[in-house]
């Protein structure tokens, strides 16, 4: 069995967000179960260098974008064992180092996507027998598919997935660039219009052969209005191919008791070491140094769908009626980074915040606190949490998406965190007081840190269900 699996970011060329996560963990997992995973994804010019040097070149072609002939260069990489096809067009990926919000990134999409098809017949003999396709940067690869290659034999047999991440980004544009960047007709419309608009999200659900999404109760959730942003009535009617299959995390790359970026390592055989981080994240975010304050962080884009309209609604409650401190990482919307810089200010020494986006910071807020908020309003499936499990910070979430697939309220003994249901503020502060009430049990915390740290999110799970679903395919 070989799967080619495409994304537009991939760990550790190149990530913006949990995507890259996946990409750059899922194929080594699929590959350990002796599945001829790759990965296929384009050569942004940001690349470290060292990494660049990695890279081999194997050919050029020419890809069609619509009436455009554009150059295509194909280099290799590996990484973790995997092999990495990495696409080459200066001129739609030598940019900054954003990978996207351009004017032209439906163009950039439109040729990566061709470009995935039309390398296979250059890769020295891999034919997959499955593309896996990620969020609506590569969900032209199914339509294309359909639409340019269902006569040539070549590409008869191969499947397509189409995994969402976030129902929230569906690639929308206007209707007139159809045919001129899209290269697609009147005749094909159908497949990606929706509400008006061309809909690229919307074309890989009608298109590919299974469509995935990364959590089972993500995948219940989308088909009701509220979570779907308007593609409820789609998935409905193509309820039979879709499915949710919870994400892992690379259990290796995140090993408190192997972190060379945390102060102290720690494991569930020593975890007072966990101790010594928790000074250290102290003294990074400038907070009071107390080993018995409940610390709690906060590692997240600071977006609305994070829910941190329920945070500004509470933090000030929480902070003058406990001894709870806050320690906050994230980059996102100017109103909730000026709330949290504000919140700094009015509670020294109690609240730290840095507005950036740095990955050792973030394992060290992990390793460091005692309690891991993240409240989303939707939350397809949320790597953070199972990353603060694994460092023995016990998480406070909603129960939606992934979040409710991998954190179970740990009110009846049971459990690994606490959660709530309804997405509002004074339900979020009686789950937090819950919380600091556990925490003030010192024994009882242990037994739930330890809980908590035992939890298997590693990809074996998910790799197995996934490779289910490819056998499946390739065998219909
Ligand atoms: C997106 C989702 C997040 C998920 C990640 C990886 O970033 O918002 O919930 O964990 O993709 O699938």
């Amino acid at each position: 069995m070989k799967v080619l699996y495409a994304a537009s970011e991939a760990r550790p060329f190149k990530a913006s967000g949990g995507l890259a996560e996946v990409a750059g963990s899922l194929p080594q997992a699929l590959r350990k179960r002796l599945i001829g995973a790759r990965v296929v994804m384009p050569l942004y010019d940001s690349i470290p260098q060292e990494l660049k040097d990695t890279m081999t070149f194997l050919t050029h072609i020419v890809v069609p974008v619509a009436w455009r002939r554009q150059y295509c260069g194909i280099f290799e990489a590996r990484f973790g064992g995997v092999i990495y096809y990495l696409i080459d067009n200066q001129y739609y990926f030598k940019r900054d180092s954003r990978i996207y919000g351009y004017y032209d990134d439906a163009e950039r999409f439109a040729f990566f996507s061709r470009a995935v098809l039309e390398i296979l017949p250059h890769l020295n003999g891999f034919q997959p027998d499955i593309i896996h396709c990620n969020d609506w940067q590569t969900a032209l690869v199914p339509v294309y598919q359909s639409v340019f290659y269902a006569k040539d034999p070549r590409y008869q047999g191969i499947k397509t997935v189409f995994t969402i991440h976030n129902i929230e980004y569906q690639g929308k544009y206007g209707m007139d660039i159809l045919e001129d960047v899209f290269g697609l007709d009147d005749r094909h419309a159908s497949l990606v219009e929706h509400g008006g608009d061309i809909n690229l999200m919307k074309g890989g659900i009608e298109c590919a052969d299974a469509v995935t999404t990364v959590s089972p109760s993500y995948a219940s959730e989308i088909l009701d209005p509220w979570y779907s942003h308007g593609l409820d009535s789609i998935l409905k009617n193509r309820g039979f191919k879709v499915s949710g299959i919870l994400n892992g995390i690379d259990t290796a790359y995140y090993d408190p008791a192997a972190d060379e970026h945390i102060a102290a390592k720690f494991s569930l055989a020593e975890p007072e070491e966990k101790a010594r981080d928790k000074a250290a994240l102290q003294a990074l975010f400038e907070l009071e140094q107390s080993p018995r304050a409940p610390l709690i962080g906060v590692v997240s884009r600071l977006v609305a769908h994070k829910g941190f309209d329920l945070v500004k609604a509470s933090a000030m409650e929480l902070l003058d009626s406990s001894n709870a401190q806050l320690a906050v990482l994230g980059t996102g919307e100017w109103q909730y980074e000026s709330f949290f810089k504000e919140l700094a200010q009015k509670y020294p020494g109690r609240v730290g915040v840095k507005i950036a986006f740095v990955p050792e910071w973030s394992r060290r807020v992990y390793a460091g606190s005692d309690l891991f908020l993240m409240p989303s309003k939707s939350e397809p499936c949320g790597l953070s949490q199972m990353i603060a499990l694994r460092y023995g910070s016990i998480p406070i979430v909603r129960e939606t998406g992934g979040l409710k697939d991998s954190v179970q309220d740990s009110g009846n003994g049971e459990g690994n965190g606490f959660s709530f249901h309804d997405f509002n503020a004074d339900e979020l502060l009686r789950t937090i007081y819950r919380a600091l009430q556990g925490y003030a049990d010192q024994d009882g915390w242990k037994i739930l840190m330890k809980r908590a740290m035992e939890c298997d999110n590693s990809w074996g799970k998910s790799a197995n269900a996934y490779i289910r679903l490819y056998k499946g395919m390739v065998n219909s």
